[in-house]
């Protein structure tokens, strides 16, 4: 393997001993080279800079200048080097700040020789995949609108309130920026009462009202401008700040909005409002993907019933709809398979129910799927993001071809006139 192969790794440790054990347990490794060693947070900072290692092994537990701070102030200047965090216990605080600087990784003291490579590996990888757009093939490196691509834009929805579409939407895009590490845009569709800011705590006075007020000079500047990102890297477009502001959101405004993300991200999660009124209409129309959330409550059932009957009519077409079940418990009186066949539809995949460990990521404004990482109901999240990725490699797009975009609906105005005009 030649030199340029090979993985470089900072190591950053204040104990000497470690760092030194650490080079040896990566020194007959042919695809790794340690590139040096910092013995503070404060020089992990500064060889970071001068040396643009792949991946770094970063201590949590330094004096001066931990880890984490070492860690953020490292991903800022340097965005491209992947970050395993070591500890000596694998306290569930110390994780939830480890990833919220942006480590990858998180190990425990003493740690294997084989966890170590395992580690570096994948998290090298995550680097090589970065923004690479898997869809067409298409050449590594460059941004979706560069490379003249076009993201997956993922409406999360359910016709019915309070089934969980707003915490899914937020920790599905968290998760499919630490599964992929590409470019990552979630947008609060809420327009009247958006709880994106809540759930994320993120506070700005920019919202998606800005991106309206100024939509005839709407472009890459003045989106970045208005979109806040996340410490997770995840770029969040809040909703309005009250209810009466969100009416000047339109759905034309709506479409531009996306339209550009479209370009500008690999992929888009949207939050959607409950309802089929033409602005949240407009997202569903937008999206190559509704992943329709559902709980085992009658009422509930109803709606999705009528919701598929609707996604009909308008002729989404089949693989644009993904049942998921959230809240999934077996308490409900009501088997699955019963109510797929009710349904006629089939439920794939299901989110386990959380209880109060939702609740409370919430009130924190922490993400569950970094407060609870390892729960059920965060590797169903997971997997959710992992069905997300793998249908753009599933279904990719003609060479050369960007993804389509959606057939401009001519601007009827309701759901009733577009179904009955359809006929
Ligand atoms: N998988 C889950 N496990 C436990 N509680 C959940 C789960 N998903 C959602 N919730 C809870 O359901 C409630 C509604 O969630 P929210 O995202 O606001 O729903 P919606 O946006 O559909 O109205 C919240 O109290 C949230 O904590
Ligand atoms: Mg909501």
């Amino acid at each position: 393997m030649s030199d340029q192969a090979k993985i470089r790794v900072l190591i950053v440790d204040d104990i000497a001993e470690t760092r030194d054990n650490l080079e040896k347990l990566l020194f007959f490794e042919k695809d790794i080279e340690v590139v040096a060693k910092a013995s503070t947070g404060r020089e992990a900072v500064a060889m970071a800079k001068q040396y643009t290692p792949d991946v770094i092994l970063m201590d949590i537990n330094m004096p001066e200048m931990d880890g984490i701070a070492a860690t953020e102030a490292i991903l800022s200047q340097v965005p491209a080097t992947q970050v395993i965090m070591m500890s000596v216990q694998g306290e569930q605080d110390y994780l939830r700040r480890s990833m919220l600087a942006g480590a990858r990784e998180f190990l425990i003291k003493p740690i294997s020789a084989d966890e170590l490579y395992n580690a570096i590996r994948h998290v090298n990888r995550l680097r090589t995949t970065d923004r690479r757009y898997v869809s067409s093939g298409a050449p590594q490196g460059g941004e979706a609108a560069e490379a003249n691509q076009q993201g997956q834009v993922v409406a999360v929805f359910s016709p019915k309130g309070g089934v969980g579409t707003s915490v899914v939407a937020a920790n599905l895009a968290v998760a499919l920026r630490q599964s992929t590490n590409k470019k990552v845009a979630l947008v609060d569709g809420n327009l009247s009462l958006g709880d994106q800011g809540v759930i994320l705590n993120l506070k700005s006075s920019k919202t998606i009202v800005d991106l309206a007020n100024r939509i005839s000079e709407l472009d890459r500047e003045l989106l970045n401008d208005v979109m806040i990102a996340h410490p997770t890297q995840v770029k969040v477009l809040l909703a309005p700040p009250n209810p009466q502001t969100g009416e000047l959101v339109t759905s034309d405004h709506l479409r531009a909005i996306i339209d550009l993300l479209r370009r500008e991200y690999d992929y888009v999660v949207i939050d959607t409002q409950s309802s089929f009124q033409d602005k949240a209409l407009a997202m569903l129309d937008a999206a190559d993907r509704i992943m329709v959330l559902m709980t085992l409550e009658m009422t509930c059932i109803k709606n999705i019933t009528q919701f598929l009957e609707v996604a009909g009519l308008l002729e989404y077409p089949a693989e644009k709809i993904t049942l998921v079940l959230n809240k999934a418990d077996n308490r409900m009186g009501l088997p699955v398979n019963v109510v797929e066949d009710t349904i006629r539809h089939k439920i794939a995949l299901q989110i386990a129910n959380a209880g109060a460990d939702m609740a409370l990521a919430i009130n924190k404004g922490v993400p569950l799927v970094i407060d609870k990482r390892t729960s059920q109901t965060s590797k169903d999240i997971f997997a959710l993001a992992n069905l997300v990725g793998r249908a753009v490699v599933a279904a990719p797009a003609e060479p050369g071809k960007a993804v389509p975009a959606k057939p401009a609906e001519k601007e009827k105005s309701g759901l009733f006139s577009r179904i009955m005009t359809k006929r």
